[in-house]
């Protein structure tokens, strides 16, 4: 019978790979706690109906990338595609706003979209993502993009680029919406069969469509810019503000129009010359209205979402793959050595040192073999010779240089 494989699309992030994701991961809780975030749990599945009224029901996710299923009492339930939904969710249904000051929430944990895998695309993959509630100004937009980039270039993550637009409010959105329906609708055509179908439900999407056709298609397209409100514009022009008086470079895309309905005013992505098609490491923006159309009190917000896998492999192009091993492996060479071994192994990771070991004695040659293996910076060597004497030799796998050290001093290793 041929041996089970993980799901297409799914991955086992493997114990060399694992260090560097612990990295990335303590690296976000470090900035994420100087901006003064706390961190919030949702769970990963959630009734369907709420991704359906969030991320809204004409979207590529929605439509065609959910986990979708019957639980045992006929109730529809959805693994997560996303985070934002649940963490909205939870503030209402736990009153996490109220304290009155901004809320500042992140989560990070694994999502699940069934997209087409390829390189920095899977159908389970992670994000970190992160929410400031309840504070409508542009310093908050300005606040979490400065964030997303600290935690970015702290990793040092080269060649990134920030791109933002904003996509308006009630008052303006429509506006625009009614003109590039009224200009997309003389090329209907010419657009692809997706973007035909969106002109209907969904028409902004056409402006990000990878087409090419749509592409030459919407060049001449009106800009949203020509029609932001009064209030809108001035919100947007306070964020390049404060982005340009800290030294953040950033363009504007008028194209950028995100791939979640809920999304008002400013929208952003973070992305890298160095990933190919899935060039997104983070995307996120403000969605002032939709903590009240989940039933809950009027709240403005801002968030983003970084996904973890493309981070890790930027991370991985840079470094190489270094994974570090253990301080020390301990080589039995006599089955004498096992109790005392035992004592001397369990001492030295008390002391914080990182030791292998194998729990059954062997040549001298098959576990310089193992040691070499674990990767360990240093081998102990405990055989009849070292316990008559109460030395063990410890040899630096790299320099070769050996030393004696007593077997019962676990301090002076
Ligand atoms: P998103 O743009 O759909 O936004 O996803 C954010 C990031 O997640 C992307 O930039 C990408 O790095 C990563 N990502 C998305 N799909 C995949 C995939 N299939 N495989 C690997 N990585 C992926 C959101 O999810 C919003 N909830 C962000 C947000 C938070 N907006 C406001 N608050």
């Amino acid at each position: 019978m041929p041996a089970l494989t993980a799901i297409r699309g799914f991955k086992d992030i493997l114990p060399k790979e694992a260090d560097l994701w612990r990295e990335v991961e303590e690296k976000a809780r470090q900035v994420l706690s100087r901006f003064d975030f706390s961190e919030l749990r949702p769970p990963i599945m959630e009734r369907t109906e709420l991704f359906q009224r969030t991320i809204g029901a004409a979207t590529d996710i929605v439509e065609k990338e959910m986990y979708t299923m019957e639980d045992r009492g006929g109730d529809l339930i959805t693994l997560r595609p996303e985070a934002t939904a649940g963490m909205v969710r939870a503030l209402i249904e736990h009153n996490l706003h109220e304290g009155g000051r901004a809320t500042k929430l992140f989560c990070l944990g694994p999502m699940f979209r069934y997209e087409r895998p390829q390189k920095g695309r899977l159908r389970q993959f992670h994000q970190l993502d992160v929410e400031i509630f309840s504070d409508a100004g542009p310093h908050s937009d300005a606040e979490i993009i400065v964030l997303l980039r600290s935690f970015l270039a702290e990793l040092g993550l080269p060649n990134l680029s920030i791109v933002l637009n904003s996509l308006g409010c009630p008052t303006c959105r429509p506006l625009y919406r009614d003109n590039l329906v009224a200009f997309l609708a003389n090329r209907k055509n010419k657009l692809c069969p997706d973007c035909q179908r969106r002109l209907e439900l969904n028409p902004l999407r056409v402006l990000d469509c990878k087409s090419e056709t749509c592409q030459a298609e919407v060049k001449a397209a009106p800009s949203f810019s020509q029609f932001w409100c009064p209030a809108c514009r001035e919100h947007f022009e306070a964020v390049l503000q404060a982005l340009t008086g800290l030294g953040l470079d950033h363009q504007l895309d008028e194209r950028l129009v995100r791939g979640l309905d809920y999304y008002t005013r400013t929208t952003f992505e973070v992305r890298s010359g160095d990933l190919g098609s899935q060039s997104a490491l983070a995307g996120g923006g403000r969605y002032d209205g939709l903590c009240r159309e989940l039933g809950g009190p009027d709240l403005p917000a801002i968030g983003f979402a970084a996904g973890l896998e493309r981070i890790i492999i930027l991370l991985n192009q840079l470094k190489g793959d270094p994974a570090p091993g253990p301080d020390y492996y301990a080589a039995l060479l006599t089955p004498e050595a096992l109790s005392p071994a035992f004592a001397l192994v369990q001492a030295l990771r008390s002391q914080g040192l990182r030791v292998a070991v194998d729990w059954e004695a062997g040549g001298l040659k098959s576990r310089l073999k193992r040691a070499d293996k674990a990767g360990a910076a240093k081998v102990i060597m405990i055989g009849p010779d070292e316990l008559a004497s109460g030395l063990v030799k410890v040899r630096d796998l790299r320099t070769k240089e050996q030393v004696s050290l007593p077997l019962n001093k676990p301090e002076e290793f």
